[in-house]
């Protein structure tokens, strides 16, 4: 039996331990906000945090989780209003949404480690989640909005 926690609710799985956590999510407990893209860990369309810590769901198994804390898109904020959200309603950074979750989790993991991140930090922090809209820019826009440090 496997314990952890997701989104502060306590949680058991008694399935496959090899299973992905990605499927745990989006299949048994129907948070469908963390997206599969590559499923090899190489897009970071399918980030949540582990812990507090940005992980790749998709080669993250279900045994690899025992005990933890995970939150999704679906927990960061009740209403969809954690600042990282809004800034980025504010600077209109979705196009077609996909990569959009893991880019959002990805960018408040940096926010909590960087308050005030540069642009190096950024450019470290954000590489592994792939936009294939190309709205990197926009990206960039509002991760210093919601830091609070000029574009
Ligand atoms: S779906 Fe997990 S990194 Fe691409
Ligand atoms: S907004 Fe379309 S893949 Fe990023």
């Amino acid at each position: 039996m496997i314990r952890l926690k997701v989104n502060g609710s306590g949680r058991q799985f008694d399935g496959d331990p090899a299973m992905p956590l990605l499927w745990y999510l989006r299949d048994l407990l129907d948070l469908t906000g963390t997206k599969f893209g590559c499923g090899a860990g190489q897009c970071g369309a399918c980030t949540v945090h582990v812990n507090g810590s940005p992980t790749r769901a998709c080669v993250t198994p279900m045994k690899a989780v025992s005990g933890k804390n995970i939150t999704t898109i679906e927990g960061l904020s009740p209403e969809g209003k954690h600042p990282v959200q809004e800034a980025w309603k504010a600077c209109h950074v979705p196009q077609c949404g996909y990569c959009q979750s893991g880019q959002i989790m990805q960018a408040v993991a940096l926010l909590k480690d960087k308050p005030k991140p540069s642009d190096a930090d950024i450019d470290k922090a954000m590489q592994g989640n792939i936009c294939r809209c190309g709205t990197y820019q926009r990206i960039r826009k509002a991760i210093k909005m919601a830091a609070g440090v000029n574009a």
